[in-house]
């Protein structure tokens, strides 16, 4: 299989970058607020598709080919390994969370009810195994991204570009 352009690997990171960021705010709010909101859910479950679905194209693209050239110098080995092992968990955690939202919505036979708007609130997914892998995955996501982007700022305004 051929690689992504530079161009296609960019959309790419931004395109799921906003869909995750978007899914991991409104999955929140969703297990915050009072009361349930079934407009929210929808809105999560189309966020959460979408950028699990994004990461899966990415994913084979990864391993059938190579990863995209990094954007910026690192300076010792350890460096390195600690970047490609987020990259790797970036590229992955999402696919867990595809796997275990789709897990909960089947297991729990609620999909007819979620799309009819008449699903009562978040008590169907209580207890279900992927309830509990989703929350996990979404938690370790939450905390690479933010790992992530400060090591992209620290990167930025040392100016330690490739090229
Ligand atoms: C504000 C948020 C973000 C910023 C500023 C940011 C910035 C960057 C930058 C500058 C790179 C290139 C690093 C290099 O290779 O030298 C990169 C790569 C990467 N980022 Fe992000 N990123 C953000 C959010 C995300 C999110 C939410 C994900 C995953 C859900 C993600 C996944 C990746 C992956 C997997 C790579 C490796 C290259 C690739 O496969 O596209 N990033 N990011
Ligand atoms: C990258 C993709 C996704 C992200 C970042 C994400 C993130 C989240 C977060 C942060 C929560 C709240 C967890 C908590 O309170 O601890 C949540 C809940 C939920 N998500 Fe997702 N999600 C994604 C994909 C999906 C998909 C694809 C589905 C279903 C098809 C889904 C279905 C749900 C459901 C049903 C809940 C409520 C769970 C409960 O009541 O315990 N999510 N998600």
């Amino acid at each position: 299989m051929a690689a992504l352009p530079v161009t296609g690997n960019r959309l790419l990171h931004w395109t799921i970058a906003a869909l995750t960021i978007s899914a991991l705010a409104t999955g929140y709010a969703l297990t915050n607020n009072e009361p349930f909101s079934p407009n929210l859910l929808r809105t999560h479950l189309g966020l959460g598709l979408s950028a699990g679905l994004l990461a899966l194209v990415r994913t084979i693209f990864w391993l059938a080919k190579e990863a995209p050239q990094p954007v910026f110098a690192v300076h010792s080995g350890l460096q390195q390994a600690i970047g490609k092992g987020v990259h790797a968990a970036l590229r992955l955690v999402p696919l867990l969370l595809l796997v275990s939202g789709i897990g909960m919505i089947v297991i729990s036979v609620s999909l007819e009810k979620i799309a009819n708007g008449t699903l009562p609130g978040l008590a169907a997914f209580a207890g279900l195994p992927p309830a509990g892998l989703h929350h996990a995955a979404a938690l370790l996501l939450a905390a690479l991204i933010g790992l992530h982007s400060l090591a992209a700022l620290w990167h930025w305004q040392r100016r330690s570009f490739t090229a």
